[in-house]
């Protein structure tokens, strides 16, 4: 209803910031994708809730701006997520891509950047929702896990699905080796995707995700 969010309108959204906690080997893949120019985007900040984590270590050496918004810091939650988005509206960020972000976002944060937010999760959700993905799969017993970028909703790992990925489950499979497998196509498939943001290919609209347009 005469929404003015790009997402819906199929807008190029190339400003991105990437929120990482950990190593940061999927920013390491978006730069690398940036750099090779297959992809037109620009990273305008690494943001980190902890400051440890070697993505901001990526993230300096590709000369990208970084904060740290350690949560720990903070009265609250709220309080933390307003110091995002303070910094999210600095660098005119259009597009917020969690790559290992292990923070549940606050519904003010996720309403303000409506289908604006994505995620990358290892496991073909809906199955295997939640931070031990890998774990459960092999658990589970399953012959088929995967990969799912989707948009960032209130509700954990539940977004609208962008695409997914199948990735086989080996016998003698450890969460290592399977990990390291599900990263291997991790780091085609987020590039891919953001690649379709930022030719204004994705729309997304009651909840769905159309691809426009795709080559
Ligand atoms: C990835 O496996 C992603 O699916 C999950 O967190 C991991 C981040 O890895 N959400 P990295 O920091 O990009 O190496």
């Amino acid at each position: 209803m005469g929404e003015k969010n790009p997402a819906r309108t199929g807008q190029k959204m190339r400003v991105l910031a990437v929120l990482c906690s950990g190593s940061g080997t999927n920013l390491q893949a978006i730069i690398n994708a940036i750099r090779a120019k297959e992809l037109s985007a620009r990273i305008a900040v690494v943001i980190s809730d902890n400051p440890a984590a070697f993505a901001l270590r990526r993230a300096a050496d590709a000369g990208i701006a970084t904060v740290v918004v350690d949560q720990k810091l903070f009265p609250t939650r709220a309080e933390a997520d307003t110091e995002i988005a303070r910094h999210l509206a600095r660098y005119a960020v259009e597009l917020v891509v969690l790559a290992g972000y292990m923070r549940i976002l606050t519904s003010a944060l996720v309403r303000q950047y409506r289908n604006r937010i994505i995620n990358i999760h290892p496991a073909l959700l809906p199955a295997f929702k939640g931070s031990h993905a890998v774990r459960d799969a092999l658990r589970a017993k399953v012959s088929v896990t995967g990969v799912t970028v989707h948009v960032v909703t209130e509700e954990l790992d539940s977004g609208p699905i962008i695409m997914q990925r199948e990735v086989a489950v080996y016998d003698g499979d450890t969460e290592e080796t399977l990990l390291a497998r599900i990263h291997t196509v991790e780091h085609v498939l987020y590039p891919e995707v953001i690649r379709l943001f930022t030719e204004g290919k994705i729309q997304i609209d009651n909840e769905k995700v159309h691809i426009v347009n795709n080559r």
